[in-house]
């Protein structure tokens, strides 16, 4: 038995990635690492073991992932100071003989030149996993499809504009259903030690591309408006979203901050993000779905938040 622990297992990530694991049947393999175990009282019903450990106080974390094989990292929400959150857990899978950890770490990040704000906490976690003496594995997720056409895309949609800094920039957006697929094809196959995976979508494209599909499949007429570094500050700062990642905090049910947000935009009009893969195909055995298709599959949501 290869036991499995999961950091962030309570978040988007880390439910989809347990869910996939269960229907594999290894809900009795997994350790679930949470700082609110009440959060996780369904997948105790499953099976699964739900642990209290928290990033911040690394003197829970020893027993936290004490058993374990394998270790999944999923990234903190806490953009800027992640890596001492990072190397608690890291120290700790370490010292309990974990002899595998998968990390979720971003694109582009090996350009010091790179100015998205999100850059510095992914490379320097990947530098503390690679000299732990574990085997390590780096999934470099790219920009989440979910986050602009499912979090930002009813507003897009009431507006009728998708506002951006990123100007004509090209990235390959990637589900994270499919980020989720990779990692778990990591964590359950062989293989994969000591390789990094750039998890991506299956084209490169514009905003202005994205904004002229979902135009197309929802039927409603939305422009994309290219804005500078300081009207995108603006435009946040009226919307009552913080400059600086606070934790727990949500502006109309989404965990935002701007000072993230902007330089991302800054990021992919400046090229860092400008990468394609096959990597999801590689891993998961079949291709990357389509920004299209996730607007197709929630086209009723989309129009109905244009309403
Ligand atoms: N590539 C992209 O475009 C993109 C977009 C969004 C996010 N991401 C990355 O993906 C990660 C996962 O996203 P998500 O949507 O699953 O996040 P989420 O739903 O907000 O979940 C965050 C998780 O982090 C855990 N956590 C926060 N602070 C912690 C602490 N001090 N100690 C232990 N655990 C802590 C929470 O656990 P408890 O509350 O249960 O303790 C929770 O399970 C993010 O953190 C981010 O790094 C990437």
């Amino acid at each position: 038995m290869t036991r499995i622990v999961v950091t962030g297992a309570s978040g988007n990530y880390g439910r989809a990635f347990t869910d996939a694991l269960i229907a594999k049947g290894r809900a009795q393999d997994l350790i679930l690492i949470t700082r609110t175990p009440d959060k996780l009282t369904d997948r105790v019903a499953q099976g699964c073991e739900v642990r209290y450990g928290d990033f911040d106080k690394p003197d829970t974390l020893a027993a936290a992932v004490a058993g374990a094989d394998k270790m999944l990292l999923i990234s903190g929400t806490r953009v800027g100071a992640r890596v001492v959150q990072h190397k608690a857990a890291i120290d700790a899978a370490a010292k309990a003989g974990v002899k595998h950890i998968a990390y979720t770490s971003f694109i582009g990040i090996d350009d010091p030149a790179n100015p998205a704000e999100v850059r510095h906490d992914h490379i320097e976690t990947e530098k503390l996993i690679r000299g732990s003496g574990m085997a390590w594995t780096m999934l470099r997720d790219a920009h989440y499809a979910d986050a602009m056409i499912l979090m930002a895309g009813p507003g897009v949609m009431q507006s009728g504009q998708w506002i951006s800094n990123a100007g004509a920039g090209l990235e390959a957006m990637v589900w994270r259903d499919d980020c989720v697929a990779a990692a778990v094809a990591v964590m359950t196959s062989e293989g994969h030690e000591d390789q990094t995976y750039n998890i991506t979508g299956p084209e490169l494209q514009t905003f202005e591309d994205v904004t002229a599909i979902l135009s197309e499949v929802t039927g409603k007429p939305i422009s994309y408006v290219s804005v500078d570094d300081e009207q995108q500050y603006a435009m946040f700062d009226a919307m009552g979203i913080p400059r600086r990642p606070v934790d727990d905090q949500t502006v109309g049910g989404l965990p935002w901050n701007s000072d993230d947000m902007v330089t991302f935009g800054q990021a992919i009009r400046e090229g860092f993000l400008e990468i394609c893969s096959g990597d999801v195909e590689k891993l998961t055995g079949r291709p990357a779905r389509s920004v299209r298709q996730m607007i197709e599959e929630n086209v009723d949501f989309l129009r109905g938040a244009a309403q």
